[in-house]
């Protein structure tokens, strides 16, 4: 029997959980077992809830369904909701989860600042709460947060233009146009100040230049820059917008700083229809989460780089989050600093991006099983 990824995980949670009940029952049972914290006996009575933002953003399928896998295949009932993008929807999921009981949400917020009240409702109830991704903010009632290092991510997307285009060996000027996230996302601001850190020197040297004038004057104002949800088609009208406004009498963008996938798919249809041609005239255009439909317009030159987020590895974490809470043990995290919701340090998981290019598409999506060659019409 071959073992994928997600069932070997299952199966060491499952065995952990088995030892652990028997541990649990025998005549040496600690009595560390906090009140409310289930013994992994009960994981088949123990309610996870799994709050999704959205199924229209390609990433937020492939986590929920990842994450519910591992947890039912290690005894616990879920319940995995999406919200279509629309945060009142969202807060009403929750409220029914904490109903039914659940001992642990797991949340990828759609605004981060909206969260307050119903975290309250959830913490009365004895529930914990686990920021999936994005950060919640505004609240005490946040016990846990793992993510991919989100500042690290914009710096890849910086880094990869600075060197694409020989910024640091003095090449320019070229005409840049940034782009950043939702504003009501708080990864948005992590992402555009990596990336921001990295290139406005060069703006303020003027080796990078703005056409548009769309370039912030601090990493704070990232949000004059924002698309809403996340929107391709959005993204598209802006850059069209631009192009159109900015953009005659031949001159030609040199580079599109876009901070994830859904936008660059967006931005790569306004350049095909001015009649952007793959290749050397298409710009740099950067991305992130490896969706399959920029992964494929990489192999035909029409993107350049995606920060790949390997999401069954953010599931894999969370997953033994979970365990770890519900059983009152020690929970694994590796930053303790960093991220300060406006109320605590929310004690975090980070794990590492990796840049992809469509030079390392087969090493880094094939081999390891994120897409099958035929995905991808390798
Ligand atoms: C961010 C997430 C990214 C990005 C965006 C849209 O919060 O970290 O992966 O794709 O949302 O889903």
């Amino acid at each position: 029997m071959t073992l994928t990824r997600t069932k070997l995980v299952a199966v060491v949670m499952g065995a952990a959980l088995a030892l652990a009940s028997v541990a649990g029952c025998s005549s040496t049972r600690s009595n560390n077992t906090p009140a409310g914290g289930a013994t992994s006996a009960n994981a088949a009575s123990t309610l996870v809830g799994i709050a999704m933002p959205t199924k229209s953003l390609e990433r937020w399928n492939r986590d929920g369904a990842h994450l519910e896998e591992l947890l039912k295949k290690a005894g616990y009932q879920t319940s995995l909701q999406y919200a279509d993008n629309k945060v009142d929807q969202q807060v009403t999921q929750l409220q029914n989860m904490i109903n039914q009981g659940a001992k642990v949400l797991v949340i990828a917020s759609i605004d981060g600042k909206a969260l307050g009240p119903v975290l309250q409702q959830a913490a009365d109830k004895g529930a914990k709460v686990i920021a999936y991704d994005r950060l919640i903010n505004e609240s005490p009632n946040v016990d846990y947060y793992a993510t991919f290092d989100n500042y690290k991510v914009g710096q890849l997307q910086g880094q990869f233009i600075e060197t694409a285009l020989g910024l640091k060996d003095g090449k320019g000027p070229f005409n840049l146009e940034p782009f950043a996230g939702s504003p009501d996302d708080n990864n948005a601001k992590f992402f555009f100040s990596g990336a921001w850190d990295v290139l406005n020197p060069y703006v303020q040297s003027g080796k990078l230049v703005v056409p548009s004038g769309k370039a912030p004057k601090t990493d704070a104002d990232w949000t004059s820059i924002g698309i809403q949800e996340w929107k391709s088609e959005t993204a598209q009208s802006e850059m069209q917008n631009r192009i159109n406004s900015f953009y005659a009498g031949g001159k030609k963008i040199q580079v599109v700083l876009s901070p994830n996938d859904s936008l660059a798919l967006g931005i790569a249809q306004a350049l095909d229809a001015a009649g952007y041609k793959p290749g050397s005239d298409w710009p740099v255009l950067t991305g992130q989460d490896a969706d399959k439909a920029n992964v494929l317009n990489m192999l035909q030159g029409k993107q350049s780089m995606t920060v790949w987020k390997d999401t069954r590895a953010l599931g894999d974490e969370v997953a033994k989050m979970v365990d770890q809470v519900v059983k009152g043990q020690t929970v694994d995290v590796n930053d303790t600093k960093t991220y300060d919701n406006g109320k605590k340090v929310v004690p975090t998981y980070l794990l590492a991006p990796q840049v992809v290019t469509k030079d390392n598409v087969k090493s880094a999506l094939v081999d390891s099983g994120f897409y099958s060659a035929s995905d991808l019409g390798l």
